[in-house]
């Protein structure tokens, strides 16, 4: 069109140009406008990044896919006990670096870390430990073990072993570290179904009317507080891309297992894209497995599960529903909140066959009662297969959906024990511990 200008129509060109852009100019200001608006708006549901550091190194890598975004409530004020004399020491413990790196200087690439969480069962915590010194491909990666409350026997196993780096951390706010003051019980306390107005006594009940009881609350309190550790609070992990493992004093774990969990999260993203985890046993404890040729994608166990730290930030997001719902057990309030509250099915991916199984059962309320049939003279009659040892899934099997989910779910009221304000602000202000930076900065 430049062609058609002629000179002498030059000025009454410019001006219809000018009136053509205008509305353009308008919808360019108004979008402005309204940016401006969204940011100042976003101030209310902040998003926060888990440290300046972590910032930068995000906006390098622009790995936001790996570190996530931390999501805090301003108006809460994280509040912690007093530490005692014990907790003091213990942290300290927690800052040391892992052991046996003389053995081990270096962990894989791809490794895939593992917690054991732990709490005072020395019978049981030796027999995990033995069948974790059986595990093929245990020397190239990082053991966690993460203790609830200080006891000797048990610190002593964990600093037998020699067959990978171990790192140990303690919970320095565990109520059995406080023997008369919150966490533990003060001496004003409500017990049972005590009504705190008539007896001047402290403390909340819960849905069924029973008050609080240190020793019932601090599986939940050891259990957040080990996640929010292990994902936001150790330099070992920090720049952790992959998986963790998690399992338990009372797991018997597999010579398989390790080289499994690994074939399971690298087939996760091209076999069951949807699912957040990976199982190495079924959901049910007490099954072994169809031992079909295909995997399984059914609802999360409590069993040696794994995950990254996209599905942690999908977690911590949710402290709120978790520190709040009034049940004591951890794995019972994920099943009935924060997996619910993720909007759509909540998926593990395993293999037919178990490989790890759960063995503290009979035992676990009995004390020192021989008749437990499942720990015998410190051993376990576990039925170890040649199949059991070596990597057992196949890529190029199926995937079969276990659509219907059995036992808890959303609409559960919970078992209660978790009804007292104080273990609600605890454990919430264990998701704050460690971006308390972030929190104030803004
Ligand atoms: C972590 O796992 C989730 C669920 O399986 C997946 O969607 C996500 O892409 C994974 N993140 C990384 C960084 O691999």
């Amino acid at each position: 069109m430049a062609s058609s200008y002629k000179p002498s129509s030059r000025s009454r060109l410019k001006d219809a140009g000018f009136r053509r852009v205008l509305p353009l100019t308008l919808l360019v200001l108004l979008l402005v406008l309204f940016l401006i608006f969204l940011f100042s708006n976003s101030k209310i549901s902040p998003y926060y990044y888990a440290s300046a550091e972590l910032r930068q190194q995000e906006e390098r890598t622009s790995s936001l896919q790996v570190h996530g975004r931390v999501k805090l409530d301003l108006n809460f004020k994280p509040k912690f006990p007093k530490k005692t004399d014990l907790s003091i020491s213990l942290e300290q413990r927690n800052n040391l670096p892992p052991r046996n790196l003389d053995l081990f200087p270096n962990l894989a690439s791809d490794h895939i870390k593992i917690v054991l969480y732990v709490h005072n069962r020395p019978q049981y915590l030796q027999i995990a430990v033995q069948s974790l010194s059986k595990v093929k491909g245990i020397g190239e990666t990082l053991l966690i073990v993460s203790h609830d409350g200080y006891f000797a026997e048990m610190d002593k196993i964990v600093q037998t072993i020699r067959f990978c780096q171990v790192k140990q951390i303690f919970a320095p706010y565990s109520p059995h570290l406080y023997s008369n003051s919150f966490p533990g019980v003060s001496p004003d306390d409500c017990h049972d179904k005590d009504n705190a107005q008539k007896k001047k006594c402290r403390g909340n009940p819960d849905q069924y009317g029973n008050h609080r009881s240190p020793r019932i609350v601090s599986l939940k309190h050891h259990w957040w507080w080990m996640m929010n550790t292990v994902w936001d609070g150790l330099s070992e992990t920090d720049k952790h891309i992959g998986h963790i493992l998690f399992i338990e004093e009372d797991h018997f774990i597999f010579p398989n297992a390790y080289r499994n969990i690994q074939l399971l999260t690298q087939l996760k993203p091209l076999k069951c894209p949807h699912c957040y985890a990976a199982n190495l046993a079924p959901s049910d404890v007490s099954a072994k497995g169809e031992g079909w040729a295909s995997l399984i994608a059914e609802k999360i166990g409590n069993v040696g599960y794994t995950f990254n730290r996209t599905v942690w930030r999908r977690i911590h997001a949710k402290a709120k529903q978790f520190c709040t719902f009034d049940e004591y057990n951890w794995d019972i309030t994920m099943w009935a909140t924060v997996y619910p509250s993720f909007g759509s099915h909540v998926f593990s991916l395993r293999g037919p066959r178990r490989s790890a199984a759960h063995f503290g059962k009979c035992g676990l309320h009995q004390g020192n009662n021989q008749k437990s049939a499942c720990v015998d003279n410190g051993q376990v009659n576990m039925e170890i297969e040649e199949i059991d040892k070596i990597p057992n899934i196949q890529s190029n099997w199926p995937v079969h959906e276990v659509k219907k989910t059995g036992g808890y779910q959303a609409g559960f009221k919970g078992w209660g024990g978790w009804g007292d304000e104080r273990d609600h602000e605890l454990c919430l202000s264990f998701a704050y511990m460690y971006h308390i930076n972030e929190a104030s900065a803004d």
